[in-house]
């Protein structure tokens, strides 16, 4: 995710800026800049890359100043460069703008300002943020009321924060998107995350959505919209440095897993219309209509495609899902296929190859990916990107939801043709509230005390049928790989074809059993066959079925759209498997013999 830090004071603002920068940097980033006020001028220096190469960019000259604004970059609408990093500024040179979050009403807002002669340089959503405000200040506002009214026009999720030359004072505003005040004694700062500005005040205001901050040198004041005076009460965060980009968390896993609300948010952010049962997807002209979707995908990539793919079949449309190094051993027939990677990194070798083979041979390609600008969005004919923020952990956790979701969205997008709108509109809903229901499950989930109780297992199993099977596949991978203990998922139909012979009472069955259709009875019937062998078993489940019945232990999903239970049951395991793994004291963000990006076939 993006990163923000802004500063009024006494110091020179540049070392104030960057410093912040090399804080933000664990939040993972693509290009970085700065906005210094210099006299009654805007100095912007911005360069795509690391923060490195923008100190090479000020190393001779720096800026000059002691008011500024600086920002770390991850991409959402345009690749990584110097004209796409921000600060973004206008034309007037009034103002300069960073902003984290996604404006939704972009589109409309840049054809408004194109259309009174306004010249755009980005192919940001943020660039139409500094024209607003010139456009008010062109038209006689005070740098703080045209802030305020580009505020009011914009939708989205958003911390925006905006440094002017013709005033010595930083504007802020929130909107779903974290920012935080700190109170030095040699002036105030803002920024996304406390570790921005942490070595120089440990005094933080947390701004909530809604507010709008001034900051001055010597004070600063947080108003509603409208203007009233917010009073806040001004906190001591107690951090260590060494573990600020974990906000608090023991681990990156731990962290990410609790950002998926946050970024499941982003991923639905504009796309969805429930009300009309439409989903919007931008940048997918060139994959028309396809008739089949093929989807190649390696790890938990590839469990979300099983999943992509079992979405589009319940929708008539035809798909499949295949790994990726397997892919060309045995490539199946093009026709009318839609190739399409799923790819949280976008670099995976084995997954490119299997787009390259595609592709060669006439497919029409799509990838699915976390990282704007990466070889799989640069080699494909379209990108559609999951928006789930930097991944840092090696085990997937928060880009496995996004990619389901955004799958999800491409299963609605592709079915145009889909007769029953409320059914459409019903699972929309249940996309919407999908945040607030993982939310729940992190707030009162027991998987700390399961992984107590079995800690010390000889094997686990993890079991469950159709989407169910899926999240026993993920399950098992996420709970290996951190773990490093033998753990496998199976389709629960298959246990009694083979897998049976290694149930014993040593070895936990972790069963997904969800709603209460053919699927999930029968998978209570699978939960017999193990308990009759003395298996300890777990079951994750909404509690529609008798399967408490036959467990030893439950933890429990609140009640969701069958669709969507899936993804609940996920967050449980990913949890799981974090605190065994940290029982054992394992590497968790850096599992042993694993990388985050696999760039060799
Ligand atoms: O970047 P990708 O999504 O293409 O990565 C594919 C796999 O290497 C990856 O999903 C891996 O399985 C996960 N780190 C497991 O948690």
């Amino acid at each position: 995710m993006c990163g923000i830090i802004g500063y009024v004071g006494e110091r020179e603002a540049t070392q104030v800026l960057m410093t912040g920068l090399n804080q933000l940097e664990y939040r993972g980033y693509d290009s970085a800049g700065i906005a210094v006020r210099t006299g009654g001028n805007l100095d912007v220096r911005k360069r795509a890359g690391d923060i490195e190469t923008l100190e090479d960019a000020i190393e001779e000259n720096a800026p000059t100043g002691s008011t500024g604004i600086g920002h770390t970059r991850w991409s959402t609408h345009g690749p990584p460069t110097d004209a796409n990093a921000h600060p973004h500024t206008g034309e007037d040179g009034e103002v300069a703008v960073v902003h984290n979050g996604i404006i939704e009403n972009y589109g409309s807002l840049k054809e408004e300002l194109q259309a009174v002669g306004r010249t755009f340089t980005s192919d940001t959503d943020t660039e139409v943020i500094p024209h607003l405000i010139e456009q008010f200040i062109a038209g006689g506002a005070s740098p703080e009321r045209a802030f305020r009214e580009a505020v009011d026009r914009i939708e989205g999720s958003y911390a925006v924060v905006a440094t002017f030359a013709n005033s010595d004072v930083v504007f802020a505003a929130r909107n779903d998107s974290p920012l935080v005040v700190g109170v030095g004694g040699d002036g105030h700062y803002l920024a996304s995350d406390v570790p921005a500005f942490l070595e120089f005040t440990d005094q933080v205001v947390y701004v909530d959505d809604g507010e709008v901050v001034t900051l001055h040198s010597d004070r600063f004041e947080v108003t509603t919209t409208d203007g009233l005076p917010v009073e806040k009460s001004v906190e001591t965060v107690d951090w260590d440095v060494e573990d600020t980009g974990k906000s608090g968390f023991a681990h990156y896993m731990l962290k990410e897993i609790h950002e998926q609300p946050t970024a499941l948010r982003q991923c639905l952010s504009g796309r969805v219309n429930e009300l009309d049962g439409q989903v919007e997807l931008d940048g997918l002209e060139a994959i028309g209509q396809p008739s089949q979707v093929q989807f190649v995908a390696c790890g938990t990539s590839y469990h979300a495609a099983l999943l992509g793919a079992q979405r589009l079949r319940d929708k008539g449309i035809p798909a499949r899902a295949t790994l990726a190094s397997e892919y060309a051993v045995s490539p199946p027939p093009i026709d009318d296929s839609l190739v399409t990677g799923v790819t949280q990194s976008g670099e995976t070798a084995d997954t490119l190859a299997a787009l390259r083979e595609a592709r060669g041979r006439g497919a029409r390609t799509l990838a699915v990916t976390n990282v704007v600008g990466s070889t799989a969005a640069r080699e494909c004919d379209a990108a559609l990107y999951i928006r789930a923020g930097p991944e840092i952990g090696v085990a997937a956790t928060k880009t496995f939801t996004s990619q389901v979701v955004t799958l999800s969205l491409l299963a609605e997008y592709l079915d145009a043709g889909d007769a029953d709108g409320a059914l459409v509109r019903e699972r929309l809903r249940a996309l919407r509230d999908l945040p607030d229901l993982v939310q729940r499950v992190l707030d009162d989930s027991r998987a700390e005390e399961i992984a107590d109780e079995y800690v010390g297992s000889e094997s686990y199993f993890f079991i469950g049928r159709g989407p169910n099977r899926s999240v026993a596949l993920e399950g098992a991978l996420t709970f290996t790989e951190i773990t490093y203990e033998h753990a496998e998922g199976f389709a629960a139909g298959e246990l009694k074809h083979g897998p049976l012979a290694l149930v014993t009472d040593e070895t936990p069955v972790f069963t997904m059993v969800t709603g209460n259709d053919e699927a999930a009875r029968k998978t209570v019937s699978n939960v017999k066959e193990v308990e009759a062998r003395d298996a300890p078993v777990v079951a994750v489940t909404d509690g529609k079925t008798d399967v408490e019945d036959y467990v030893d232990d439950v933890l429990a999903l609140p009640g969701a759209h069958p669709s969507v239970l899936p993804l609940l049951a996920n967050t449980q395991l990913q949890l799981v498997a974090y605190h065994v793994a940290n029982q054992l004291g394992r590497s968790i963000d850096k599992p042993r013999n694993l990388a985050k990006s696999v760039t060799v076939e």
